[in-house]
């Protein structure tokens, strides 16, 4: 792997722990206040057994995908209208590496 996309990734990880970890295992079968993100592209939103999901995100209909979640954390109510995840990563460089890193999970 070039050495930039290393680097991508290391940020990506240092960013999700410190801006999603607290919410969000990056294990599967571990759900804290929000669902874990192991697997989660390709996911179809709200879908993990034993999370607590606001009906407005397993009535989304969204499959998560870059695009998807770079919409999403860019601005999670404007994309699910009543979803509970409120904070969002208005720096569009923090999203892609968080969500670089998250493919490689
Ligand atoms: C304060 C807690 C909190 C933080 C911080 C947080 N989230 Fe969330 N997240 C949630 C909750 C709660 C949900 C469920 C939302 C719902 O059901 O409406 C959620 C849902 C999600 C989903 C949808 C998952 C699914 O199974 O459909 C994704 C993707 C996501 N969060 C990504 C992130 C990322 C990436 C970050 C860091 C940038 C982050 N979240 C930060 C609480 C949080």
């Amino acid at each position: 792997m070039p050495a930039t996309a290393n680097a991508q990734q290391a940020d990506g990880e240092r960013l999700f722990r410190q801006r999603c970890g607290t919410c969000h295992s990056p294990d599967p079968g571990q759900n804290r206040s929000g669902p874990h993100l192991a697997g989660v592209i390709g996911r179809a939103a709200g879908s993990i057994e034993g999370a607590r999901y606001s009906k407005a995100m397993r009535e989304s209909g969204v499959v998560w995908n870059d695009e998807a979640l770079d919409n999403f954390l860019a601005a999670p109510r404007r994309m699910v209208p009543g979803t509970t995840m409120t904070v969002g990563v208005p720096d569009a460089a923090q999203r892609a590496a968080i969500i670089t890193y998250l493919e490689s999970q």
